[in-house]
């Protein structure tokens, strides 16, 4: 593994029990990363938090195509951002107040900024302020009309990129996989958003880093952390996903430059680390390189759930459980509803963001499910991979096809037997790996993720935390909670599991439970602190 940068980055940034990837050693409080960055001196572009669109039941986001696209305008482009990057909720505990978002981010660190391109309902690139949900303008065009015809109608685009430092602070050299995790999770939930609206989200697969660079304005500011290209999404109020000239852009955008600089994020610069500048420069992507659509299995509708909520109301509503009631039983229904909304349904939101066929698989390791023995399962997202899995996996795997559950889902009991104490310890000793229904572990195939290409790294971790936001939704529409985990002994789970060939390797763990909630922690309205006439409620 370690001939190549980006494998000998993965190696050297895994967890063992009691040999942790390099870390800080201790946080620096006192240069904490400030979540929110700005663009002082710039004009503002206030969003209403009053949007004035409808807002559908989150249950028509699983069916195809439903909803009448909404008018692009600022009241819905302020629903997308509200929705997907914008804060959740303010809490409270003691002294400590903090604000967590509707996408989530490990340790609540949010290393994702986002810079709107577009021509309508504003013309250039703006950078979203999460913080005051508003847009800061950063860059004009000089020539409108020309800027103007570069967009389709209907059409713009949202540049995701990252603050690797802002990760680093807590979690060093492990942490621009999380960053990679966290960018999925935002896709996602920004194409949840969008579907609520009617429109359509796409992945600009084609764009290569140096133009995303320039379209998004991320420079080498001297004095501050650096912005490393993330991922451009294209967002489409039409039926058909938008057709960008991706080189008119960056060339417009050249034209002139980008004048701002951002506010400082620590008292001091964050620190580098040269073994995440190292796998990032491995990872660049260079423009093109694509892969030519992939056929992909075709699946029955999704099984409608009783969920209620409206999709503003879900999307804003999801958190991570921070400890799970060990008792609870869930449901068979809600299981096999929560495993059939991974499998990757062309035309259902977020799988569109995904051109090629599943490389990222879970294996469950089930705890209570009601009438399910506790043990190993695996959900094939794509079973054209069954043969070659079967290979991957251990001889005495058992293979058996969960028979209770519906006939398309790719479910496979590999071994029965109790789990949960081995979940907790895999998972860095967190006991929510085991106080869950169930917990998983994403399972990548590097040959075939990598095989684009060193940035194929990145598009992993992206399908992963992708499959990471759905989870966390699905679960919420169920009426159970969710939680990332990033922290895990990366080789004790590949050992438990029995493979030993190093194509396959786990990138990501979650579970989920019935959770405990926190009644010392007090929770205020997300935007309560903007000024009253931007509200759209009455402050008490
Ligand atoms: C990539 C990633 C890794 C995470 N890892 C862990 C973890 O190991 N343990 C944990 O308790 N929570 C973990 N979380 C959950 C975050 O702590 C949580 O998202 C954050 O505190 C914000 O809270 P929210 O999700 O309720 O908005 C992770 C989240 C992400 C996106």
């Amino acid at each position: 593994m370690e001939d190549d940068p980006v494998l000998a980055y993965h190696q050297a940034s895994k967890h063992a029990p009691y040999r942790y990837a390099p870390g800080p050693g201790y946080l620096d409080w006192a240069n904490q990363p400030d979540p929110f960055r700005r663009f002082p001196g710039t004009a503002q572009e206030l969003l209403p938090l009053a949007h004035g669109c409808s807002d559908p039941p989150f249950v028509t986001l699983w069916q195809q195509r439903t909803l009448p696209p909404q008018p692009l305008h600022a009241g819905s482009l302020s629903y997308l951002l509200a929705y997907s990057l914008g804060l959740a909720v303010w809490k409270l505990y003691g002294q400590n107040r903090w604000a967590l978002r509707c996408h989530p981010s490990s340790g609540n660190l949010h290393p994702i900024e986002a810079n709107l391109l577009a021509a309508d309902p504003f013309a250039g690139v703006l950078h979203y302020s999460a913080r005051d949900h508003l847009l800061e303008r950063r860059w004009q065009p000089s020539q409108p009309a020309h800027w103007r015809s570069l967009f389709p109608p209907g059409c713009f685009a949202i540049a995701l990129s990252l603050v690797h430092q802002r990760e680093s602070w807590k979690y060093g050299l492990r942490s621009y996989r999380y960053c990679q995790l966290n960018l999925g999770h935002a896709a996602a939930a920004v194409a949840f958003a969008a579907a609520a609206l009617g429109w359509q989200t796409a992945i600009a697969w084609q764009l290569g880093d140096q133009k995303l660079a320039t379209m998004a304005g991320l420079q080498e500011w001297s004095s501050v952390e650096k912005e490393h290209p993330g991922l451009l999404l294209t967002l489409s109020t039409q039926t058909h996903p938008p057709a960008f000239s991706w080189s008119a852009l960056a060339e417009s955008v050249a034209q002139h430059p980008f004048l701002d600089q951002p506010s400082p994020l620590a008292a001091q610069k964050l620190p580098v680390w040269p073994g995440i500048d190292a796998v990032s420069s491995a990872c660049h992507k260079a423009d093109g390189g694509c892969f030519a659509g992939e056929e992909k299995s075709v699946w029955p509708p999704l099984t409608p759930s009783s969920c209620t909520l409206s999709a503003a109301t879900l999307l804003r509503g999801r958190r991570s459980g921070q400890a799970y009631d060990p008792r609870p039983v869930l449901s068979q229904a809600s299981f096999f509803r929560i495993l059939d909304r991974l499998l990757p349904r062309a035309g259902l939101p977020p799988w569109d963001l995904l051109p090629e066929a599943a490389r990222v698989h879970p294996v469950l390791l089930v705890h209570r499910v009601a009438d399910l023995p506790p043990g190993r399962y695996l959900l094939l997202r794509d079973p054209q991979q069954l043969a070659l899995w079967q290979t991957l996996l251990p001889a005495d795997t058992a293979w058996q096809p969960v028979a209770a559950a519906p006939a398309h889902l790719p479910l496979f009991l590999l071994k029965e037997e109790p789990c949960a104490e081995q979940a907790a310890l895999i998972s860095c000793q967190q006991e929510i790996a085991a106080d869950g229904f169930f917990s998983l572990a994403l399972l990548a195939d590097f040959a075939q993720g990598l095989a684009k290409g060193a940035w194929g790294y990145r598009a992993l971790h992206w399908e992963a935390g992708i499959i990471g936001q759905v989870l966390y939704l699905a679960a919420e529409e169920e009426g159970v909670r969710g939680t990332g985990i990033g922290c895990f002994f990366d080789d004790l789970f590949h050992q438990w599991l029995g493979v030993t060939d190093n194509r396959l390797q786990t990138i990501y763990h979650f579970t989920i439970g019935m959770p405990i909630a926190d009644q010392r922690i007090q929770t205020t309205h997300p935007y309560a602190h903007l000024p009253k006439e931007r509200l759209d409620y009455q402050p008490a």
